[in-house]
């Protein structure tokens, strides 16, 4: 077990927020996290206790007077001694440690031709994490291959197996965040398929793979394909569009892509008749988070460090977002705080010297000009602490 007193957060949330706990740990078993809750019990690590995973959907908003926690169970493995897959249902089923590094199941996954993760990846972060948030991309959500789910409860140090259906997943959402928001995932049980039909209708996915397997799109052998070719494709389509967070400070999409009745869809489509609107359940309509942050103006805006912008206000109309950005074009100014994505402005960068103060602010502007201009309340996919 790893402790640590007054320490840096910087490595462990993607934002690059140098924020620092009182006190950080890092587990690496069930036992060690039931020590950890016994000694914050007795008063030798301070309360609240918050779990956090890779660090990849959260925010800092300061130093964090408490004790962070983060799971280092790593293990990896086979259920009931199969090899692969069982002979009758071609499916293998693994139990995967909370702290392992979601992007390295993937890659496991893929390299093995086991189906079932391989749209999920390059998603930042750890398995545990990935499970709270339903992480989802490529028309594919972790939820989808989760058979259950072992947690602790850091209240108690009761130990419990949650099925699929107890994890309450949701877009963006799980039971996790809500009524079993006080407990820590250590395991995962996933299903993985030994065939599987290629999930590749999402948005350009089947177009980037048959480019990259020399091949038209309609005519393509889905037969032939693998999970690492899939993998492959959203590689490339993920780093072509999303800044590496080694890179570029971010918490990949700022904001979940918000629901509308049919009549605001219509209201918006009487000014801009192409509007991305998704039919879904119930007559609601999910729109294009990213659409509505470019229509505001937003991509592409950076602004400089709060260190050196005391006197710049943050734009408020869309005509203002438009000004800032050919002034700073123009200008000389070094845009060291925090930005709108110049490729997918969903995604709040932090351009080098950006405080938590920095990203708040341009995340409540954005969300004020969109709720100003179309009357949609974007809510943050993003977590606060
Ligand atoms: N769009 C614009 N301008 C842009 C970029 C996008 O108008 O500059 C519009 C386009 O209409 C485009 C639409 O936004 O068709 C959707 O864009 P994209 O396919 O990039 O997906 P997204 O809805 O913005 C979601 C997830 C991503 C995930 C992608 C791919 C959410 C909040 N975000 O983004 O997840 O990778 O789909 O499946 O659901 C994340 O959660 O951190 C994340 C990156």
């Amino acid at each position: 077990m790893d402790i640590r007193r007054n320490y840096s957060l910087l490595e462990h949330n993607t934002f690059g927020m140098d924020v620092y706990a009182d006190c950080y740990v890092e587990y690496g078993s069930p036992h060690e996290l039931l020590q950890v809750i016994e000694m914050a019990a007795k008063g030798d690590l301070p309360y609240p206790l918050e779990h956090i995973g890779g660090g990849s959907n959260i925010l800092f908003t300061g130093n964090f007077h408490g004790t962070i926690l983060k799971s280092g169970i790593r293990d990896m493995d086979y259920i009931e001694n199969m090899e692969f897959f069982s002979e009758d249902c071609g499916v293998c089923r693994m139990r995967i440690g909370a702290g392992v590094v979601w992007d390295d199941l993937c890659r496991y996954c893929a390299e093995n031709d086991m189906w079932g993760i391989e749209n999920l990846a390059l998603i930042p972060g750890q398995v545990g994490g990935a499970i709270v948030q339903n992480i989802g991309a490529y028309g594919a959500e972790i939820a989808g291959t989760v058979e259950s789910v072992e947690a602790v409860s850091l209240a108690t140090g009761e130990t419990k197996i949650f099925d699929r259906a107890s994890c309450g997943f949701g877009y963006r959402d799980s039971a996790f965040k809500h009524e079993l928001a006080g407990w820590a995932v250590t395991y995962v049980v996933f299903r993985f398929h030994e065939k599987s039909e290629p999930d590749i209708n999402y948005g350009e996915l089947r177009k980037v793979l048959s480019g990259m397997k020399g091949c038209i799109a309609d005519e393509m052998d889905l037969d032939s394909l693998t999970p690492m070719d899939v993998r492959n494709a959203v590689v490339k389509i993920r780093r072509s569009k999303l800044p590496d967070p080694a890179v570029l400070g971010s918490a990949g999409s700022f904001f979940k892509n918000p629901l509308a009745d049919a009549s605001l869809v219509d209201r918006i489509r009487l000014e801009y008749p192409d509007v991305p609107a998704f039919a879904g359940k119930d007559g609601a309509y999910k729109l294009s988070a990213a659409w509505l942050i470019d229509k505001c103006g937003w991509k592409g805006y950076n602004r400089p460090a709060s260190a050196v912008s005391e006197n710049e206000s943050i734009p408020e109309s869309v005509k203002d977002v438009e000004n800032a950005k050919s002034e700073k074009q123009a200008g000389q100014v070094e845009l060291s705080g925090a930005g709108c994505y110049e490729k997918q402005p969903l995604v709040i960068v932090n351009n080098g010297n950006a405080e938590p103060s920095d990203i708040m602010q341009l995340a409540d502007a954005v969300r004020d000009s969109v709720k100003r201009k179309f009357g949609i309340e974007l809510v943050p996919e993003v977590k606060y602490i």
